[in-house]
């Protein structure tokens, strides 16, 4: 990683590692908190305090802003552990880039490269051991910030935190996905917020998520605000189809522009796949479902990594996609991805830092 570090960042070693108590063969997503955090400040227009300390609870006023009229952003990202003990990872500089995006979307500030990446690498480097190198496993990173200012008038906050937390984690779905398409709730609209990672995104989803949950599925399939015909994303996560020729992933300002959706349509491209990101009815899925033609679906993010779907509910009617064994690209994509984040291949496009 190329950040350069102008803050200088204070180091609080914890003085009881909980590393002993964890049982890495039982990894349950985003519950086991590494040793420390780092934390970093925004005040009359600066970012101060930048510190790694012991993970630990924060005071935060009842009137802060970010509770009230959530000013809250944050990203996903993951570190892997080579056999020889290297930790990578995977593409940070991507999620820093979007996360000012959705900085820019809230009103909120930039954090700046040396604090996120340069940050980052040294976090990951005070918590080296908590990087698992079991097949399947990666230290979760999540950096946040929120509003921070103490007062209850609507307007940007005037002071902000910026945390960088970490989690040891195994697989987030360890299924193949029965998803609802959704043609009733809404998670996005043109000129709303959809395409930036803001904690409003997911609180929305929640009843209908919980709706289809009652019916059966794991999650929902959100479609276009106006017609509920195009669809989006999965909520924690974007999709990705192989229908005839294609690798079709939805596009838009609606949806989330993910950092493993990316990677896999790159990844398609450079092996000579037809790539399309483009409006997708879904018209065209069942219909293409119906033919035969749809032989790949699959969840894509960091947390999902790349989960296979299995079903599709559409207005009361399920949709079987194929085998996922008999999947070739997307087995060919996991291969490749495991292959090439647990240092086994040569890293052609530079995508570990
Ligand atoms: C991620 O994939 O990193 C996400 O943020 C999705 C979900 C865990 C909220």
């Amino acid at each position: 990683m190329s950040a350069t570090e102008n803050y200088s960042i204070r180091v609080e070693p914890t003085k009881e590692s909980r590393l002993s108590q964890v049982d890495f063969n039982n990894l349950k997503f985003g519950k086991i908190l590494s040793d420390h955090m780092l934390v970093a400040n925004y005040e009359d227009g600066a970012w101060t305090d930048v510190s790694i300390v012991p993970y630990g609870d924060i005071n935060i006023s009842p009137s802060m802003s970010a509770i009230h009229y959530g000013q809250a952003i944050f990203e996903g990202i993951k570190a892997y552990k080579f056999q020889d003990g290297t930790i990578s990872i995977f593409r940070p500089d991507k999620n820093w880039e979007r996360f000012n995006t959705s900085a820019a979307r809230l009103e909120m500030p930039e954090v700046p490269e040396e604090i996120f990446l340069g940050g980052l690498k040294k976090l990951l480097s005070t918590d080296s051991n908590w990087v698992p190198n079991a097949p399947g496993t990666s230290l979760y990173i999540r950096p946040f910030m929120f509003g921070t200012e103490a007062a209850l008038g609507v307007h940007p906050s005037n002071s902000y935190k910026f945390i960088i937390i970490t989690s040891p984690v195994g697989a987030y779905y360890s299924n193949p996905l029965k998803l609802k398409v959704e043609t009733h709730f809404t998670r996005a609209a043109e000129g709303g917020v959809g395409f930036s990672k803001n904690a409003g995104n997911y609180a929305l989803s929640l009843y209908p998520t919980r709706l289809a949950n009652d019916e059966g599925f794991d999650q929902l399939m959100w479609t276009d605000a106006s017609e509920h015909q195009y669809i989006e994303e999965a909520g924690t996560a974007n999709l990705i189809f192989r229908i005839g020729d294609s690798i079709i992933t939805p596009h838009g300002d609606t949806i989330l522009h993910g950092v493993t959706r990316r990677t896999i349509m790159e990844l398609a491209a450079s092996w000579g796949y037809k790539t399309e990101q483009r409006r997708v009815s879904v018209k065209e899925l069942i219909d293409g479902i119906k033919a035969g033609i749809v032989t790949d679906a699959f969840a894509a993010g960091t947390a999902a990594t790349l989960t296979p779907i299995a079903t599709i509910g559409y207005e009361g009617e399920l949709f079987q996609l194929p085998p996922v064994e008999g999947r070739d690209f997307s087995k060919k994509v996991l291969t490749y991805l495991d292959d090439l984040r647990y240092g086994r291949i040569a890293d052609e496009f530079g995508w570990n830092m």
